[in-house]
């Protein structure tokens, strides 16, 4: 159900019952107007404050570890307006309900301010905090190519609904979210609260009883590479982000959430467990938490209007579809940011300072105050030259540098693609080669993911039962993603990340000069690929060496929870406890709610917990925390289950997780297999893509695994790449007899899906025209440092990329100049 129309609908029904007081008690159109107007200033004061200070300490190199998580969470673009009309919304309620207690001396919460609003009343405030606009139903008969391509923001992907599935929409729920008060105030908010007569154990006590490990004896997965566990979280940057409220300081009584441990709106601070073994105890030490941010009109907002059902639901500002949105961006804004625009190439920006050994790498940003300058704090020379961070699709593209690794990758195989479809295609423009290369890579992540990545994750049986064949659209399936799938079951691998981030030299040893980086030092550190060595060293290390293996008795790395963003001398914060607090933050139900959900069993004491988890000593730790099953945070429990049968996750979390893909698949109208997507002849071509293509073909890396996700080894040992098929691109080769045909059919059929048709060549600019292949003779360029070639020397190269018809001979070396007929163009790429 949409929260504001049933808030609006809410507003309808009240009209009939009302008014509890007095007509000249009526609260009147300029007591609202200047009610919103206070709400607004006290909203954009303390969003004003909020980014002052954190640029002052951004810029005084005094940034705290819970500043990066929090401007990691910040809302941007449409998110941040989204976030503030939520904000607007709730305050402007706050402050009627306050001045009508006021005025009418009245006992706090005896008469709910919203009683007292007309339904035209609720309108307004609906319309001028930005809230109404946010639940409207966009038109899609304007959307150019919607039948064709995907917008950014994926609104129009179901042409019923346009927003399901859509950015900056509610996270869905599979099950109803359990608040502390029913609405909107986390578990553990009171912490003296008992549920099924236990007080949930604190966050932090459960990480350092359960989670902990010491680094040096963490198992290493025998099958999966660390590629599969950053992928992982690659994957889950195209379907989650969770904003929080740009508010440092609470509302109401302007608490500032980093100087207090008090719980006031938004601020739920971690609080430290006695005997903590890093952290201080005491009343005034706790780890600074923000909430996320609520939709417009649900939680506390919602609780004035009297209605139970509308609970608190949280933001994701990303679209739920397997688009590669970190690539190319969730908004059409950013999207348009991230392109080149200086020319017709339908290429993405890249850096213009800096290349990896001439190879792209992703453009700095522009923002001001720079949380990637932690290069003189790590290496401790004050004379280190900073760089600012990396741009992408995705603000946590610099969270680590094996992530920003296989972004730079992925850009690189966009260019790349546009080239050659430009080579392919010299009549296409800009535009249309951005939007195809653009189709192509969002098909590459759908058959990673399904044919590649999942198996290893949910184990053949869950895929068998749930990803088997694919079923074709279903406009009903809600694609959205869960709640539950981005607070608690895709952050499972949190717990098989490496301590260490490899960096392998040509011969995959470890590289003297630059050597493997301690996951801690490799937060936020985009410099380390600029100055040491670029991305190759990273992407060897992933494909090389094992994953963490989660055991129940190694689970989470130190860097990650207890050097977490830890850059100076404050308070590092734990991803475990984060995890948890975040789950009571967004009021999932329990361990078990979620079990029967599933439909597996529900234990209900000691001896069936030890069964489910098959392990007695860590059945009994849990329950010396939580007292009941019931009562364990869904991230805990589905992450100490035992694996599934060939997978890296218990029964819960497969089902979670093969359920939330089943869904993102089926209801998805341009996804890869439904018909009239693509031609067949690209579906044939798009099942042969594979990682390592992607890999030979966008690094220097000259050899690698058939499958980048399994331990090279046995049948899996690096193969040269030459030996590594390359994407086929000749399906989408279009001459300009079948464009005309393919246009014809277009206007004959509208729904049908078609190629584009060839857009008219403009008439003076200079640009890609059809003679372009005798422009531009030039086939590659090297660097061969010191090494001068005498006169004759030739150099064979062993491959050909995008040669034309005996225009370079593998064998000889020599290129041939002779045939450059421009009606030649329908040339194989590859050799
Ligand atoms: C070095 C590696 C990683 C680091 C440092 C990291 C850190 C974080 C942090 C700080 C958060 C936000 C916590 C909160 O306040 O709620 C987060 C969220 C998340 N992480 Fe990770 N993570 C890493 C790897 C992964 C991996 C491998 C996966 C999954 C396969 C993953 C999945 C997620 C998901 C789904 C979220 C929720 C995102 C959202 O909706 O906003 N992460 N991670
Ligand atoms: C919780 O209970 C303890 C001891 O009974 C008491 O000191 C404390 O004030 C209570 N806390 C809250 C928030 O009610
Ligand atoms: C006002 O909100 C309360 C919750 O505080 C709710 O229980 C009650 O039904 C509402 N009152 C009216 C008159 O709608
Ligand atoms: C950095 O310098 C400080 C002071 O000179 C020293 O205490 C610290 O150990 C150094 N750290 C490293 C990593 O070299
Ligand atoms: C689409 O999904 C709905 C809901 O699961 C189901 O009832 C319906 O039968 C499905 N339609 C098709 C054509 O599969
Ligand atoms: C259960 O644990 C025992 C050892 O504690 C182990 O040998 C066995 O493989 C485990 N079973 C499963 C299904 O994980
Ligand atoms: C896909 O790969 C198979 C086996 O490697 C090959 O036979 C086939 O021709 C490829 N298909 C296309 C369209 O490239
Ligand atoms: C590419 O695919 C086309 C058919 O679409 C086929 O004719 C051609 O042989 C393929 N090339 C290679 C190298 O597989
Ligand atoms: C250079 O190569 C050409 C053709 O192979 C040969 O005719 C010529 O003698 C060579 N010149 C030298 C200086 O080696």
């Amino acid at each position: 159900m949409k929260p504001f129309s049933s808030l609006l609908a809410l507003g309808q029904c009240l009209m009939f019952i009302q008014p509890a007081l007095s007509t000249q008690e009526s609260l009147g159109g300029p007591f609202i107007h200047s009610s919103i107007e206070e709400a607004k200033r006290l909203v954009d004061e303390a969003y004003k404050y909020s980014r002052e200070k954190s640029l002052e300490r951004v810029r005084g190199q005094s940034i705290r570890p819970s500043d990066v998580l929090r401007l990691l969470k910040q809302p941007a673009r449409d998110t941040r307006s989204a976030v503030r009309s939520a904000d607007y919304l709730e305050n402007t309620l706050r402050l009627i309900h306050e001045k009508v207690h006021r005025t009418h001396r009245l006992h706090k919460r005896s008469l709910n301010a919203t009683d007292l609003l007309t339904p035209q009343e609720l309108d307004t405030i609906a319309r001028v905090t930005g809230c109404a606009a946010r639940v409207s139903k966009p038109s899609c008969r304007t959307t150019p190519n919607v039948n064709k391509y995907r917008t950014a923001t994926s609104v129009c992907n179901n042409l019923k609904s346009p927003r399901l599935g859509a950015s900056n929409t509610p996270f869905t729920r599979w099950l109803p979210a359990q608040y502390d008060d029913g609405v909107s105030r986390p578990k553990s908010w009171d912490p003296n609260r008992s549920f099924n007569n236990f007080v949930l154990p604190l966050v932090r006590e459960v990480s350092n009883r359960i989670l902990a490990t010491n680094d040096a004896s963490v198992e290493s997965d025998r099958e999966f590479t660390h590629m599969v566990t950053i992928f992982g979280q690659w994957n889950d940057h195209d379907l989650t982000f969770t904003p929080s409220s740009p508010s440092i300081r609470a509302f109401s009584n302007g608490l500032d959430c980093d100087e207090s441990c008090e719980r006031s709106e938004p601020c739920f601070p971690i609080q430290i467990p006695l005997n903590d073994p890093r952290l201080p105890t005491g009343p005034d030490s706790c780890i600074p938490v923000f909430r996320s941010a609520p939709v417009c009109g649900t939680g506390k907002s919602a609780f004035n209007f009297g209605d139970m059902a509308n609970r608190r639901e949280q933001i994701n500002a990303l679209n739920a579809f397997l688009d590669l949105g970190q690539v190319y961006g969730s908004e059409e804004g950013l999207a348009r940011d991230l392109r080149d625009l200086t020319n017709d190439g339908g290429l993405l920006r890249i850096n213009k300072e800096f290349t990896d050994n001439g190879r792209e790498f992703l453009p700095f940003t522009d923002v001001k105050g720079n949380m990637c300058a932690t290069r003189r704090r790590i290496t401790n020379d004050t004379n280190a030259k900073e760089v600012p961070c990396f741009v992408a699709g995705d603000v946590r593209v610099d969270e680590n540098i094996a992530l920003t690794s296989i972004h730079t990758m992925f850009l690189r195989e966009h260019n790349r693609l546009a080239g050659a479809l430009l080579r392919l295609n010299p009549h296409w423009d800009g535009e249309t080669l951005y939007q195809e290369a653009r189709k192509i890579m969002g098909a590459y992540t759908q058959v990673f993911v399904f044919r590649d990545y999942l198996p290893h994750i949910v184990g053949p049986d869950t895929m068998a039962r749930q990803l088997g064949r694919y079923p074709g659209y279903n406009e009903t399936i809600d694609p959205s993603i869960a709640n539950v799938f981005a607070t608690a079951a895709y952050r499972f691998a949190h717990l098989a990340i490496q301590p260490t981030l490899s960096r392998l030299d040509i011969n995959n040893k470890e590289n003297p000069m630059f050597p493997s980086v301690p996951l801690f030092k490799a937060f936020f550190t985009p410099w380390r690929l600029v100055f040491e060595g670029g991305i190759d060293p990273l992407i060897r290390g992933l494909v090389g060496h094992p994953a963490k293996l989660n055991t129940q008795n190694h689970m989470m790395v130190d860097a990650l929870r207890e050097k977490l963003f830890q850059f100076i001398n404050h308070l590092a914060l734990d991803l475990g406890s984060l995890n948890m607090q975040r789950g009571r933050d967004h009021g999932l139900p329990d361990y078990n709610a979620w079990r029967k959900f599933c439909g597996l069993s529900t234990p209900s004491n000691l001896g069936e917990l030890a069964v489910v988890l098959n392990n007695t000593d860590l059945a009994f730790r849990l329950l010396q925390l939580y007292g009941t099953p019931d009562n364990i945070d869904v991230w805990m429990g589905g992450v100490a289950e035992p694996f599934v049968h060939k997978g890296r996750v218990g029964p819960l979390f497969a089902c979670l997780i093969a359920t939330q893909f089943q869904k993102i698949r089926q209801g998805d109208r341009l996804w890869y297999e439904n018909p009239g997507v693509f031609t067949s002849a690209q579906r044939k071509a798009l099942k042969n893509v594979s990682l390592a293509q992607i890999i030979c073909d966008n690094t220097g890396i000259t050899a690698v695994s058939r499958d980048p996700f399994l331990i090279p080894e046995g049948g899996n040992t690096p193969i040269k790449c030459n030996n590594i098929q390359q994407l086929n691109l000749s399906a989408w080769k279009e001459s300009a007899s079948t464009a005309d045909q393919k246009q014809q059919e277009n206007s004959d059929q509208d729904n049908e899906v078609s190629p584009p048709p060839p857009p008219p060549p403009p008439p003076d600019t200079p640009g890609p025209s059809s003679n372009i292949c005798h422009q531009q003779l030039s086939a590659f360029s090297v660097q061969l440092t010191d090494n001068f070639l005498t006169h004759n020397n030739t150099i064979v190269f062993s491959q050909v990329v995008y040669n034309r018809p005996n225009h370079y001979n593998k064998n000889s070396g020599v290129f041939l100049t002779t045939s450059t007929t421009s009606g030649d163009t329908s040339f194989p790429l590859l050799s």
